[in-house]
């Protein structure tokens, strides 16, 4: 049987470290969407147009070490803008959502495009700077050298972008739940999303 967790929300609000500890405790796969569209986004680095990157990714290109720098985050919003790269897309995510067993993903359109009839439907987020400050600590432990402000305004300008684009902007469905982390430890939110998957896996 399929049971899909649909997880959306801004940057750096800390869907990743929630999906895979649900995904874990659960049994469920866990599939990072965007780390497909970073995966595009690189490479364009190439000389590759974003609609051939994104009809031409494979499995091997998911490998690649640079794609949680910033520069690959903003290459990333930038190509999802563009409605023929999210087609290109669609169909693994979807995919990948029904698998038996159950699937976690989380992005920007999970609740909206990819799963609209996802069982359970989250959306985390968290104030700006809380989160910049996370996504600060993880570039910084990663070896990148940048400033809390530059990590701040790239952040802002990744969320405008990725929440004014005409096709699946982010923005939470209307039955998801919103959960904001911002004065809340990792194991609060993931205590919290694992209540409400287990209300409705009983
Ligand atoms: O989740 P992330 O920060 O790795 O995502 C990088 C970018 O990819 C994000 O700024 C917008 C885009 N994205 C998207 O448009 N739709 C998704 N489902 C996931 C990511």
């Amino acid at each position: 049987m399929s049971f899909c967790v649909a997880i959306d929300g801004p940057a750096a609000a800390g869907k990743g470290t929630v999906s895979r500890a649900v995904a874990e405790s659960f049994g469920f796969a866990y599939l990072d969407t965007g780390l497909l569209y970073r995966a595009t986004g690189a490479k364009t680095f190439e000389g590759l147009s974003p609609i051939e990157a994104a009809t031409t990714l494979a499995a091997e290109d998911l490998d690649r070490d640079d794609l949680r720098s910033g520069d690959a985050g903003q290459a990333a919003s930038r190509v999802a803008a563009i409605p023929e790269v999210r087609e290109a897309l669609i169909d693994f995510q979807r995919a990948f959502a029904r698998r038996t067993g159950g699937a976690v993903l989380d992005g920007r359109d999970i609740g909206t495009v990819i799963c609209p009839d996802a069982k359970v439907k989250l959306y985390i987020t968290a104030s700006d700077e809380v989160r910049a400050q996370r996504r600060f600590a993880e570039l910084t432990a990663a070896g990148e050298d940048t400033t809390f402000e530059k990590v701040l305004s790239d952040l802002r300008e990744r969320d405008e972008r990725d929440s004014a684009r005409a096709t699946a902007p982010l923005k939470p469905a209307d039955d998801a739940v919103v959960i904001d982390t911002s004065d809340m430890s990792i194991a609060e939110a993931v205590a919290q999303v694992v209540r409400l998957i287990q209300q409705k896996t009983v």
